[in-house]
């Protein structure tokens, strides 16, 4: 099979970006994630062959040539529902969207005003999470999830391959200068039985090197299978 065709036929989920949770109709929670691994991942699929649909939080960034399916969503219930509904019937999910922890426990329809009794406090509620709901399913893609570590990037990650249940986890590591926001990025790959380091690169150069080994560990696992 020749490299460009790894993924030639394979349906393959993708989300990307932040969520921003809304707390009123002029505010929000967000992050600071640009979304442009995950949609360097989508490309680097197409390139592979993949029929791709990007599932892609608020940013500011135009779909790659060749993905057969963008779904735009704000919040993280949003991206969860457009997530779960892509995901029935693929074979790979790939999980690089910053999906925002907590969302407020009660959205208020009307714009919060200053007043004299101060700021106010908001209570918040936990996000589901998205990439552990997948890998519960059954039957389930193989999964791919990604983690931001700025310290004991091998020991945090292999603990949350496990945890999870992920069939390879990306291991971002973060710092002023690398990763979120960042046009480079390196990457510490974790595989039940294995790992790799993916050493500093852009994030176009990182994407195509990580989507050949999850062409790799998905196509062994389905020998494995056979
Ligand atoms: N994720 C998700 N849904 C959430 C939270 C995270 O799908 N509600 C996914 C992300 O897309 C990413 C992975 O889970 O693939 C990140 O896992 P997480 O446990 O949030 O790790 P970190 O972001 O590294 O944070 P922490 O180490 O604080 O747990």
């Amino acid at each position: 099979m020749s490299r460009e065709a790894a993924l030639a036929g394979v349906r393959v989920v993708i989300d990307a970006g932040p969520t921003y949770e809304d707390i009123d109709p002029v505010r929000f929670l967000g992050n600071r994630s640009s979304g442009k691994m995950g949609f360097a991942v989508a490309d680097a699929a197409v390139q592979a062959g993949a029929e791709v649909t990007l599932i892609a939080g608020p940013v500011a960034l135009p779909t790659p040539a060749g993905v057969a399916r963008r779904v735009d969503v704000r919040s993280a219930l949003q991206m969860r529902d457009a997530v779960m509904r892509a995901v029935d019937g693929a074979d790979i999910f790939i999980a690089t969207a910053a999906v925002a922890d907590w969302r407020v426990a009660e959205y208020s329809s009307r714009k919060i005003k200053k007043g004299p009794s101060g700021a106010p406090v908001l209570e918040l509620v936990e996000n589901p999470d998205i990439l552990a709901e997948v890998a519960a399913r059954t039957p389930r893609p193989f999964v791919v999830g990604f983690a931001a570590e700025t310290d004991h990037v091998a020991e945090h990650a292999r603990e949350k391959l496990v945890r999870k249940g992920l069939d390879m986890l990306a291991a971002n590591h973060v710092n002023e200068n690398i990763g979120i926001g960042a046009d480079d990025n390196a990457l510490e790959l974790i595989w039940p039985g294995g790992s790799e380091s993916l050493p500093r690169a852009s994030k176009a150069e990182l994407a195509k090197a990580l989507v050949a080994r999850i062409a790799a560990r998905f196509h062994a696992q389905l020998r494995a299978r056979a």
